[in-house]
């Protein structure tokens, strides 16, 4: 099987990866589960640890997961739900209290109107994306979505049967959304476009121009789904959420980025009248509620934690201003200068054609993991993704290991970007 790039990564259903077990029984194993890549970052922190179990230090900037832990405030309402006995099913749609604690939020955040009855909490934003596909999409339904883009989208969709169509984004023009292009991938089979600003990998923002633009060509032809999750986790200008720009699209939001929640599993989605009960009778059958107790964990989030927040965008921002410094002294330039999430997106083609082995290459070599572009889409090729949701003092040995190896890093001749 090839992978997403067309080269041989290893997949589920690769050699690599199957054993006799899988050849023999792959007749009980759906096409989809047997199709279904692996998330690549994974794999390098899998990896990663069995370098670690054999006694080598790995510094890791794969993984897109907050080091901090979650606030002591919001810890502390979660023990005190769990005490009071908040450990039951709740509402499908979710607490009303956290949803009214959304809706505060956003009037806050944003300055929008949005009623608490549009507003479906769920197990993480990856809760509250299946959801929104399954209530969204048919099958042979067409999402317009961004290569490189978050790499779970592709594998939400086509598990509804939904068919991905991927718009490259290109560094030279700040991984932007070619309009035009959006517009000629607009047919009646296309449902939604997944908006990710800041965007997982490239760390970039849409602009309010590039949205309303985006908003105007989709009109009546497909639903906007905005990723919101790296909301708040910006170092220049705000993000902005689609819902300033129009009511008529999803909005998916969660807890793990902003509030260092990940493992709490809570997202929610704000939902377009007509999608709300679809989506509530699907998690009242597939996921039946959110946890109880993280509900009033995710409220004391909103409503408790601004300092401690504040704290983290801080501290993110320092420690990205020194990964950009450190890359531009060992001479890997970035086209588009990232400005929220946690993440540095950036070409390494003029060392290889194959960035997925090169990765590798780097984990063995210098002890550091990072990912490979081709995790987020073909256009991810010839580059790496860095995670800076590290300490200091990781990111400084961390980059001292990749100045050390890039020095040695002889330059390929064909090098697959400009
Ligand atoms: C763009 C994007 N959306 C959604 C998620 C999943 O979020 P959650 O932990 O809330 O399910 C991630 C996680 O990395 C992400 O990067």
């Amino acid at each position: 099987m090839k992978g997403r790039s067309g080269k041989d990564k290893p997949t589920d259903a690769s050699p690599l990866f199957s054993s006799h077990a899988l050849s023999a029984t792959s007749n009980s194993i759906s096409a989809r589960a047997q199709e279904i890549q692996p998330f690549i970052v994974m794999e390098v922190m899998e990896r990663a640890m069995e370098i670690e179990k054999r006694g080598r230090s790995v510094i890791h900037l794969e993984v897109g997961e907050p080091d901090f832990d979650t606030p002591e405030v919001i810890r502390e309402a979660g023990i005190r739900a769990i005490r009071d006995g908040r450990t039951h099913y709740t509402h499908s749609l979710g607490l009303l209290e956290l949803r009214e604690a959304i809706v505060e939020w956003y009037r806050k955040v944003y300055q929008v109107d949005v009623s608490p009855e549009n507003i479906i909490v769920s197990v993480g934003c990856s809760g509250a994306m299946l959801l929104t596909f399954a209530a969204l999409l048919d099958p042979g339904n067409r999402v317009l979505i961004t290569d490189p883009g978050y790499p779970c989208y592709p594998k939400f969709i086509r598990a509804f049967e939904g068919v991905p169509a991927c718009i490259q984004v290109k560094e030279e023009e700040a991984f932007q959304y070619p309009v035009e292009r959006v517009e000629s991938e607009l047919d009646s089979s296309t449902r939604a476009l997944v908006l990710n600003s800041p965007s997982n990998p490239t760390g970039t923002l849409t602009t309010p121009e590039r949205i309303a633009e985006l908003v105007q060509v989709s009109a009546g032809r497909a639903t906007i789904v905005s990723d919101e999750i790296y909301h708040g986790l910006v170092y220049e200008e705000r993000a902005h959420s689609i819902l300033e720009f129009t009511q008529e699209a999803v909005v998916i939001n969660g807890f793990s980025k902003l509030f260092a929640m990940t493992g709490w599993r809570l997202g929610y989605a704000i939902l377009p009248e007509y999608l709300v009960r679809p989506a509530q009778k699907l998690q009242q059958n597939l996921l039946i509620s959110a946890p109880d107790f993280a509900q009033y964990a995710a409220i004391a989030a909103l409503n408790e934690a601004a300092d401690e927040v504040e704290a983290m965008r801080r501290e993110y921002d320092r420690r990205r201003k020194f990964v950009l410094r450190r890359l531009s002294e060992i001479g890997l330039e970035l086209g588009a200068e990232p400005t929220g999430a946690f993440y540095v997106f950036f070409n390494v083609s003029r060392f290889t054609s194959r960035v997925y082995d090169f990765a590798f290459q780097i984990l063995e070599e210098a002890g550091v993991a990072v990912t490979p572009g081709v995790d987020f889409g073909d256009n991810g090729e010839g580059y790496l993704r860095i995670c800076y949701a590290n300490s200091m003092e990781k990111l400084e040995d961390g980059m001292k290991r990749l100045e050390q190896f890039f020095e040695c890093a002889q330059p390929v001749r064909h090098s697959v970007k400009n």
